[in-house]
């Protein structure tokens, strides 16, 4: 059933356990495609997606780094990229899009969890991942998303009042 866009957005939760179904790749696709209509920086689309279904691959993908052990079980782990040179906000825009795909995800019962890959200080992550899936050097390393059926249930998000985040109004 589709549900509200608002509806989608407060209801998502991180996601790090799976079931053992294995989802239709017509519908990981779905998640990947709703990502590309993401906004990005002058219109550059500098993102690419691996898909990966390969249980040895997750499993060394599941090492990427400490926080990464949730992937292991993924039936699924979608590795998000961005080309620097197609774009001076890669991160943002590639950023943008992966928020794009966890929420279509969750519209279509999917669960999710962003793994992080990319950190300003520790290149030695993005290395390793391009390693363990032989990609080009030229592309950055944002995330390994985990996606699969939620084996968890998460409570709903408690999140700041706006009247806490809106700084001002002038
Ligand atoms: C940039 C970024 C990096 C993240 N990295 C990890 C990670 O390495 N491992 C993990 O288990 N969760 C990771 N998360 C998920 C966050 O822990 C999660 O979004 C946060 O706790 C809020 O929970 P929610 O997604 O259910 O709202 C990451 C999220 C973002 C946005």
């Amino acid at each position: 059933m589709q549900r509200d866009i608002f509806e989608i957005i407060k209801t998502r939760r991180s996601i790090r356990r799976y079931k053992k179904e294995i989802p239709d790749e017509v519908l990981i696709r779905r998640c990947i495609e709703a990502a590309c209509y993401a906004p990005s920086s002058k219109d550059s689309q500098p993102w690419s997606f691996v898909l990966v279904k390969d249980r040895d691959k997750i499993k060394e993908l599941s090492k990427t780094q400490p926080y990464s052990k949730f992937l292991e079980n993924a039936p699924y782990v979608i590795v998000a990229l961005a080309d620097e040179g197609k774009s001076n906000h890669w991160l943002e825009d590639c950023s943008c899009a992966i928020m794009l795909l966890l929420l279509e995800a969750h519209s279509l019962g999917l669960g999710t969890c962003w793994n992080a890959v990319y950190h300003p200080e520790i290149q030695e992550r993005e290395d390793y991942v391009r390693k363990v899936l032989d990609i080009d050097r030229r592309y950055r390393v944002i995330a390994n998303i985990g996606i699969g059926y939620p084996d968890e249930e998460p409570l709903p998000k408690k999140v700041k009042s706006s009247r806490e985040i809106i700084l001002k109004v002038v």
